[in-house]
């Protein structure tokens, strides 16, 4: 059995630098925000495990569905020889695509700023799929790809619904990385989560169980150990509220008294007012249309869109043109 292989491409002191950087100018302005990117340490990544297996949260099942049906159709379509996938956490799904795009299929690279995560998958997989060399990279995708040399036609598949977390500007730029990341006869396979009623969609977010409110407070567990905040999960009420007008879901943490954070490390202090939100991140939802004009304003054409039974969630495979 042949070990996978780890690279971070992440310099060992950059998640502090960057953390150091967003809490200093997204803690320090009105609305007060964080990139959800935070969410992820280990900790996280099983929480978000957890929370793709809780009965509000319809998005992983909707996808799996779709990916358990059009498997075959994908493979047929790409011939991939290479499959990147970007944010890849437990590779769960994943794992149809991957047994439909075999034996074709050489090479598979997970992408993710998860460490964990990312050992987690490449162990279960390696265990059952030898024959795979696994390539996995602890990357920032929003912050340019650098890919091994693998061989193509190479497919990029980002699922999750995962572009919905990444602000309109954000997806516009990252849409066009992923496109240099193509060349002719390579595809993207992405999953987008879509607009429907508000009940459903703020059930997903705000779970009866509050694994979702568990996940959101993380994030204050991140800052406490990275930069020695001395934020107080308890003082933090989770939020979830559907936006109309954006067509996206923003969590939130609301102070629930009147509070100040400190940050020793950066020689911070942060005020909440009582009841003020702390943005920590959308997750858009989509209509084909919206899907379809970002991925042209990109350089890519929409070649392929299916969805689930119940129409919640789709995915699209596209082409570079
Ligand atoms: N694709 C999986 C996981 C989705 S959750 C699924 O569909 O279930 C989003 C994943 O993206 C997490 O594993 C998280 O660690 C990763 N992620 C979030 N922001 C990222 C970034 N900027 N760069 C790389 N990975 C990121
Ligand atoms: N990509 C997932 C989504 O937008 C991430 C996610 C699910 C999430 N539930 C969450 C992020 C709760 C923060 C809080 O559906």
């Amino acid at each position: 059995m042949s070990p996978f292989l780890i690279t971070r491409t992440l310099p060992e002191d950059a998640t502090g630098a960057d953390l150091r950087a967003d809490v200093l100018h997204g803690l320090t302005r009105t609305p007060k925000e964080l990139p959800p990117k935070w969410f992820y340490d280990a900790r996280g990544s099983e929480l978000f495990e957890e929370i793709t297996r809780l009965p509000e949260y319809y998005p992983t099942r909707a996808e799996r569905e779709i990916l358990l049906a059009r498997a075959g159709e994908i493979a047929a379509a790409t011939g991939a020889r290479t499959l990147v996938e970007l944010g890849s956490g437990s590779s769960e799904k994943t794992r149809h695509l991957i047994d439909a795009l075999l034996p074709g299929l050489e090479d598979y690279v997970p992408v993710d700023v998860s460490e964990s995560a990312l050992r987690g998958a490449a162990e279960s997989l390696e265990k059952d799929l030898p024959e795979l060399r696994i390539h996995a990279l602890v990357a920032d995708f929003t912050r340019g790809l650098a890919l091994p040399g693998t061989p193509g036609p190479r497919l990029v598949a980002f699922l999750g619904g995962t572009l919905g977390n990444l602000l309109p500007e954000e997806r516009a730029t990252f849409l066009r990385s992923v496109r240099t990341l193509l060349a002719p006869g390579d595809a993207l396979l992405m999953g987008t989560d879509l607009v429907k009623d508000e009940a459903t969609l703020v059930a997903a977010y705000d779970d009866a169980a509050g694994v979702t409110a568990a996940f959101n407070k993380n994030v204050l567990s991140v800052l406490a150990r990275e930069l020695g905040a001395d934020a107080d999960p308890d003082d933090f009420e989770h939020v979830a509220v559907w936006d109309p007008e954006r067509e996206w879901i923003e969590m939130r943490l609301r102070a629930r008294h009147a509070l100040t954070v400190k940050f020793p490390e950066l020689d911070l202090a942060v005020p909440f007012e009582a009841g003020e939100e702390l943005r920590t991140e959308v997750s858009a939802k989509f209509r084909r249309e919206r899907v379809r004009d970002e991925l042209a304003e990109a350089g890519m054409e929409l070649a392929h869109w299916w969805t689930d039974e119940q129409g919640r969630f789709a995915l699209s495979l596209a082409t570079a043109v």
